[in-house]
């Protein structure tokens, strides 16, 4: 939920630290702040608000220091304000601590602490952390590593952190459990940690991905290395990045989501690249190639994950049980994680998550562990916990996704989905021979198709233009658009703060009905298919009512035209990849209308690009 950066080593940190406080804002922003070492000194600067208000309060302060930690917030416990901004530090300040995650026992740690004189002044979960260290350290008179790893010991909760001490100037401390840390290895005897690559990878591409109740110990002196909360070492695993710089450049575009948008062809592509072959007619999924027979021979499939990813599972619901002939259960990750569902050894739980750090998600495959079921993932992050826990998984390769509301990460994970789909009604026999070829042709036009749609933008923009300032929508779809729907109105919801619902075009009318007049626009997904004819009565209930109609349509499609107040139209195609088209022209329609209320849109109000917590 919130970014940590901390660097050692022979630069200023100061720059390193800010730049790559920068890169990680989209991970939460409520306030930010830094602490350097320098010269046997600790300085601490924090404010809520934004990097660069921290950085305008930093600006005549003295930032020198080879060796300091860097924190973007977004707030769990205790109201966004300078007192309660990380770095958080030890009561005689020679101690600082930065933390994603929460300390769920805090409380209790705190009260004990308090009985043995400790003063807080902060409200966050936080502060008690660092005063235990301290504690320890003093009473114990150990280390500062042996500190941390003692104190994490009896924290119940997630937690990236990273600590650093003025008593140990060459050192930094970082620990994980639940919450992402990355170390990079510099060249010339440095290293940069942070939550993930992004602040890391302009240095180094040498990274490793700390794993749960992990202590990573960076000496300059004695160099780096790793410690188990069972105080077992542990071999550091360093992996080559592959994320570039560029990569994360808003690449001419206004905002990253646009940007995200406009690269669905190529993130759509590089998810089936080497997964589908239309000359020779298969599909495979090589990260589950181990499970493939448990996949084809299972009696349900249940899929666990939250916001745009719970939607995307969704859409796999309808593919696989269609198509695929195996049952499919969509689970919201918060809900099926504490209603202690039923699940065995025979079942397999597919964990779809963008960032691989979703608690909820993350959690609810514990739980699914821990009854003996197989887990999978489907993530977009090299490296993430999801990906790290799970027995076997697939990449979705969509690149970051630095805009809060999930774009390319949507498309591509339905875009596995359909993959496995085919393999699995091809391996059942589900699917004809011509059938599956036909739609692996189609799947491979997929990437030109969402080209075209996304050559609409214009006009796109222009109907945004008409709705930008509706208090309220309604999003209807049928089968597998109903899940697009629900897609089309998370995104208007989040990015512009406008009131939508999505629901199955039928539903409508047991209830939302009542809602229509000339003040509620109602946006259809419309596309020939075998439901269509039904969709078109539900416009023509919605048009009764004089209620405004935005249509998504099938190019060529008349009949709607005839009924809407605007038609969107996007390529044919098989009906079960319509969601991969409708679903561009709900972004772009989000997107604008955002931008037209000046909202922020990479960085919505209240939201976080990673809900790591609870
Ligand atoms: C979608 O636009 C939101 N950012 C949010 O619903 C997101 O999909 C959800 O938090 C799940 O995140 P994940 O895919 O990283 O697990
Ligand atoms: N729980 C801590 C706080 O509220 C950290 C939250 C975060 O991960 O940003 O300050």
């Amino acid at each position: 939920m919130c970014g940590i950066v901390a660097y050692i080593g022979q630069k200023e940190a100061y720059p390193i630290l800010i730049k790559g406080l920068k890169r990680l804002e989209y991970r939460g922003y409520d306030s930010a702040g830094i602490a350097l070492l320098d010269q046997g000194e600790l300085k601490i600067y924090k404010k809520q608000g934004k990097v660069a208000i921290l950085e305008e309060f930093a600006a005549d302060k003295n930032c020198e220091g080879k060796v300091g930690i860097g924190h973007t917030r977004w707030a769990t416990h205790g109201l966004p304000n300078d007192t309660n901004s990380h770095p958080h530090f030890s009561e005689n300040k020679d101690i600082a601590l930065i933390h994603n995650g929460i300390i769920e026992n805090y409380n209790v740690l705190k009260e004990e602490l308090e009985h043995r004189g400790h003063k807080f002044i902060s409200e966050t979960d936080t502060e008690v952390l660092v005063h235990l260290i301290d504690d320890i350290r003093k009473r114990e008179k150990v280390s500062l590593a042996e500190a941390v790893r003692m104190a994490l010991l009896s924290v119940t909760g997630a937690y990236a952190i990273v600590v650093i001490s003025k008593d140990n100037p060459n050192q930094l401390v970082a620990a994980r459990k639940s919450s992402p840390l990355v170390v990079g290895i510099g060249k010339e005897n440095e290293y940069y940690l942070a939550s993930d690559a992004t602040p890391i990878v302009e240095y180094t591409k040498q990274v490793v991905y700390l794993n749960d109740e992990e202590i990573a110990v960076v000496d300059l002196n004695e160099g780096f290395k790793i410690v188990h909360l069972s105080n077992q070492e542990k071999t550091p695993y360093v992996q080559q990045l592959e994320m570039n710089l560029e990569a994360l450049e808003k690449g001419g575009f206004e905002h990253f989501m646009l940007k995200e948008i406009f690269e669905q062809p190529r993130s759509i592509h590089d998810c089936f690249r080497g997964r589908l072959n239309v000359e020779q007619g298969w599909v495979s999924l090589g990260g589950l190639k181990e499970y493939e027979q448990k996949l084809v021979n299972a009696e349900r499939i249940v899929m666990v994950a939250c916001g745009t990813s719970w939607h995307a599972c969704l859409v796999g619901e309808y593919l696989i049980e269609d198509l695929a002939r195996i049952n499919v259960e969509v689970e919201y990750a918060s809900e099926f994680r504490y209603r202690n569902p039923i699940i065995g050894e025979d079942d397999i739980v597919i964990a779809v998550s963008q960032s691989g750090e979703t608690a909820d998600t993350l959690a609810a495959l514990e739980l699914a562990k821990s009854k003996g079921a197989t887990i999978l993932g489907i993530c977009n992050v090299v490296g993430s916990s999801i990906s790290r826990i799970t027995d076997a998984g697939s990449y979705t390769h969509a690149g970051p996704e630095i805009g809060v509301a999930s774009t390319k990460a949507f498309t591509a994970q339905v875009t596995i989905l359909t993959l496995l789909t085919l393999f699995l009604a091809h391996k059942k026999g589900t699917i004809s021979q011509s059938a599956f070829q036909s739609m692996l042709c189609d799947l491979e036009a997929i990437p030109d198709q969402v080209k075209r749609i996304l050559e609409n933008d214009p006009k796109i923009k222009e109907i945004s233009a008409i709705y930008k300032d509706v208090r309220n929508a309604l999003y209807l779809g049928r089968g597998s658009s109903f899940p697009v729907a629900l897609e089309g109105a998370l995104k208007l919801k989040e990015i512009s703060y406008i009131h939508a619902e999505g629901y199955p075009a039928a539903e409508m009318k047991h209830g939302p009905i009542a809602l229509i007049d000339e003040e509620m626009p109602v946006v259809v997904i419309a596309t020939k298919g075998t439901s269509y004819e039904k969709v078109v009565s539900n416009i023509q209930e919605v048009k009764a009512r004089k209620g405004r109609i935005i249509a998504i349509v099938t190019e060529g499609d008349r009949q709607v035209k005839e009924l809407a107040d605007h038609v969107i139209e996007i390529p044919e195609t098989n009906q079960y990849l319509v969601p991969l088209l409708a679903t561009i022209p709900l972004q772009l329609l989000s997107y604008h209308i955002s931008v037209m209320r000046g909202c922020n849109v990479d960085q919505p109000r209240n939201l976080a690009k990673s809900v790591t917590v609870e």
